[in-house]
């Protein structure tokens, strides 16, 4: 049996024993293998503790090594040694040039990491670790050097060749060309790239706000030459953006985005070539979705964003990922707040948070921010890291205030420009700016886990004074550490029996309590009457509140609090209590019946014109089954399914007149734009809709249908078709997917979406209709953005059918991480999220789920990525 993986800790960080200057590439691509020649200059690092130490490379198992060099003298085989990932020689002089050959084969790589084909083109995955499956290298981000890329490739198949940098020299002969590409910022190999292939480019100029002139260029497969437009604004966008709001320029003089088919993630931040899943950066009024063109402008943003954060300043090593990571997404939500509407993004991303990475850091697989320790790095791309990450850099923000928070940011970069740092960098930079101790807060980096946050309040009418007494509780986590109370920035307001808000300290309406300790008292003066307390405004930490709040109040506070956010999470918390309610009576055999007290609620924010309709959409937007169940002790899939069904049934029957005449007075006027009204309309209008289609009634079909039939766009045909697939009006539900499948046969992404319908059709019998769709046409085990659209969708999003009691759908899933653990062990990895949560079902379905995973395990030669997720899930 092959050794067991073993964890790389936090605590035995060394800094590298040497140093490359330079690395010269030459890529040779042929049809059968790739050659890889490489010439790094390297020398002893003089901060390296004295005694000379080996040099050890990283290198994939799949390499070839065809030739070994230093200074022009060939090694021997006995001259290094080669022992799992790692070459290492025993002895090189203080500094020299290494060369070396290896011999790789992108046609057969379907890990999607390193080099690899994505239908008929050539290109990379070196995040984190991929780089070592081209040649060997010090693949680690704290080695940085300057790279002069050179590919070789038949020139009436490729003919476009392309890398980091600027084009330097050219040439052709005899059916072969090659390009020289020059990068001058010195970076580590993970931001390395490479694309070849028959592309074409939509390019734009830009002038930087110090006057440098920029060529922005998106590449894509000829036929999706007319869906880059989006993805060109939002650059811009954003590179406007982040001169204006961090002051910072770019540092190139072209900027390159390609799209690829096959990307096991979103996109991918390479230094002047970024590579972006398709998904990640198309967009057509036909094609696309409102949701997804919001996708392409956030993603496009944080890929940009990355160049400061991230590429100029980068990470010492992979527990410092959250350093680029937090930082950048929260960098992409403000963007994305700044251009669209702040409060409905907040209410987005707060829901990702509370629903998935709450889930996450209750599960096996919890971490914090900066984990201390890991198997497979590629596991550790997570909510925790990525959202709770920079939910930690807001709340710095929350805490220093925006002038002070810009100072920081400043600071930082100019200390770090060039070099590879730490999450405590950037908090210290933090610090020096601010005055403050950091201490105390530094522990969000270091302890895992949701706190949860205990609220209770006292008035006293005679003294006047109200007090809000806050206790911390924070839970224990797989690493079984101690956890120590955090430094909690809480923000608050006090609305009076008006609704209005009172004046606190100096004037100001909402007040940011700091919490240090395990338990404290706040006290308010001169309150003329026992407030209702707006707790939490605008989700000011990643926490969990309780505070035993009136259904009254909640009402209360969905129709005045003057926070936007927590308007809407009354909302949210009055329809989960009620649901939880109607999950038990429905666990008894009761008789449903629905607060009154929800219709009116509703009924007043649905017939409210003077509120934006994204708003109202997301407040009547009841929450997803996914959150009810993370709110669970134990979930009850059924339960959570019939009261979630009966409720927006009941609310659509009680609203059905409302809703009919917004669903017409939304009726679009003007040709499709993803403009925030438009998209705000829409919204709305698609959710009237699919309260409407809650009825089951024939005149709601046919409206649905001519929805479907006479839209100009993807948002509203979309969510026709999956209210209609989902109906149960069987005939109709066929007829319009196969209509859908007709229209967009040859548009991969609309057909990964006519696959996620199918998937989350809660009707019984999904396993058996997925079965089927994977014999499809349309599916691909090998098309990372297939398998998510199936399988995964089917997994996450279709409780029901899932967690079925018979647990087929467990030995399905388990099935397919099984083949693709050896196809592609980071999508492998990924699949396995479901069953990790297996601890919080009920004890047949325990059993069931951890059968399955001790199948996993026993199923022979696992990779690192599922080995790590199967085991910490049985532990
Ligand atoms: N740095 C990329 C981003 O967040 C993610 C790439 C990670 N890729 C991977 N295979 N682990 O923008
Ligand atoms: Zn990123």
């Amino acid at each position: 049996m092959a050794e067991q993986p073993q964890a790389i800790y936090l605590k035995d960080y060394q800094v590298p024993a040497y140093l490359v200057d330079a690395t010269t590439l030459r890529f040779e691509l042929a049809d059968d293998q790739t050659r890889v020649r490489s010439t790094l200059t390297m020398r002893r690092n003089p901060d390296a503790p004295s005694a000379p130490a080996p040099l050890e490379l990283h290198g994939h198992e799949s390499l070839e090594l065809c030739r070994l060099a230093i200074d022009g003298q060939d090694l021997a085989a006995t001259d290094y040694q080669r022992e799992g990932e790692l070459l290492s020689i025993a002895e090189v002089p203080a500094s020299f040039v290494l060369e070396c050959t290896t011999r790789i084969h992108p046609q057969t790589n379907t890990a999607l990491e390193g080099l690899y084909l994505s239908g008929g083109m050539y290109c990379t995955q070196c995040e984190a670790e991929g780089f070592r499956r081209i040649t060997f290298y010090m693949d680690r981000p704290d080695v940085m050097s300057v790279f002069t890329t050179t590919v070789e490739a038949d020139k009436a198949r490729f003919p476009v060749l392309l890398s980091n940098g600027n084009p330097v020299d050219s040439g052709e002969q005899g059916g072969r060309h090659w390009v020289t590409w020059e990068d001058p910022f010195p970076k580590p190999a993970y931001l390395f790239a490479l694309v070849a292939g028959d592309l074409q480019h939509i390019e734009r100029p830009y002038k930087t706000a110090s006057g440098r002139e920029v060529a922005l260029r998106i590449f894509a497969e000829p036929k999706d030459l007319d869906k880059l437009d989006h993805a060109m604004d939002s650059l811009v966008n954003a590179m406007r953006w982040d001169e204006d709001v961090y002051g910072r320029e770019y540092d190139l003089d072209i900027y390159m985005i390609v799209a690829v088919d096959f990307f096991n993630m979103g996109a991918m931040e390479n230094k002047g070539l970024n590579i972006f899943n398709t998904s990640c950066v198309l967009a057509s009024p036909q094609t696309t979705t409102d949701a997804a063109y919001q996708r392409v402008e956030g993603v496009v943003a944080h890929e940009y964003f990355h160049n400061w954060s991230g590429n100029r300043v980068t990470c010492r090593d992979w527990f410092q990922l959250s350093l680029k990571e937090g930082f950048t997404v929260f960098r992409d939500a403000e963007f994305s707040a700044d251009i669209n509407s702040r409060t409905v993004k907040r209410i987005e991303d707060v829901t990702l948070l509370r629903t998935a990475q709450f889930a996450e850091d209750a599960g096996p697989m919890a971490h914090p921010v900066r984990p201390a320790s890991y198997i497979e790095i590629s596991n550790f791309y997570t909510l925790t890291v990525y959202e709770k990450g920079a939910e930690v850099v807001r709340m710095l923000h929350t805490l220093l205030g925006p002038e002070l928070f810009r100072q920081g940011s400043d600071l930082y970069f100019e200390r770090h420009d060039g070099q590879a740092v730490t999450t405590d960098d950037f908090v210290c930079a933090m610090e020096a700016v601010s005055g403050r101790d950091l201490t105390q807060f530094r522990r969000w980096y270091s302890q895992a886990g949701t706190p949860t946050l205990r609220v209770t309040d006292d008035y006293d009418a005679a003294t006047q004074r109200y007090r809000l007494h806050v206790e911390q509780l924070l839970p224990q986590t797989p690493d079984k550490l101690e956890k120590l109370p955090l430094h909690i920035p809480l923000s608050v307001g006090l609305l009076d029996e008006r609704g209005a808000d009172t004046e606190l300290d100096g004037g100001a309406t909402t007040v940011v309590l700091e919490l240090t300790e395990q338990r404290q008292s706040f006290a308010f003066e001169g309150i003329k009457a026992r407030p209702v307390p707006s707790l939490l405004r605008g989700f000011s930490a990643p926490v969990r509140l309780q505070y035993a709040y009136s259904r009254d109040a909640l009402v209360f506070l969905m129709r005045h609090d003057s926070d936007g956010f927590n308007r809407w999470d009354a909302g949210q918390q009055l329809a989960v209590e009620i649901m939880q309610g109607l999950m038990a009576d429905y666990r008894q055999g009761r008789a449903l019946q629905l607060d009154q007290a929800l219709v009116d609620a509703y009924a007043a924010v649905l017939d409210d014109e003077t509120l934006d309709p994204a708003m109202v959409a997301k407040v009547l937007s009841l929450p997803s089954e996914a959150y009810l169940s993370e709110l669970s002790e134990c979930i009850d899939v059924d339960a959570i399914h019939a009261a979630r069904n009966f409720v927006r049934a009941e609310l659509a029957r009680a609203l059905e007149p409302a809703l009919l005449r917004r669903y017409e007075a939304l009726a679009p006027r003007c040709d499709y734009a993803p403009s925030a009204d438009q998209v705000a309309q829409r919204s709305l209008r698609n959710l009237c809709l699919s309260y409407l289609m809650a009825l089951e009634a024939p005149a709601h079909l046919v409206r649905a249908r001519a929805q479907y039939d006479g839209c100009d766009n993807m948002t509203e045909r979309q969510a026709a078709l999956s209210l209609i697939a989902h109906s149960g009006f069987e005939v109709d539900a066929a007829a319009v997917l196969e209509d859908f499948y007709q229209r967009y046969e040859n548009e991969t992404l609309v057909v990964n979406q006519w696959l996620a319908v199918q998937a989350c059709d809660p009707k019984p019998g999904a396993l058996a209709r997925i079965q089927a769709l994977m014999e499809h046409a349309a599916f691909d085990l090998r098309n990372p953005n297939k398998v998510r659209s199936l399988i995964s969708t089917f997994c996450a999003m279709n409780a029901v059918n899932f967690h079925d009691a018979s647990g087929a759908g467990y030995a399905f899933l388990a099935d397919r991480i099984i083949e693709m653990n050896r196809l592609n062990p980071q999508v492998a990895s990924r699949l396995l999220t479901p069953l990790t949560r297996w601890r919080k079902y009920d004890e047949a379905r325990q059993a069931l789920m951890q059968a399955q995973l001790r199948r996993i395990q026993g199923s022979g030669e696992l990779s690192r990525d599922v080995y790590e997720v199967v085991s910490k899930s049985l532990n």
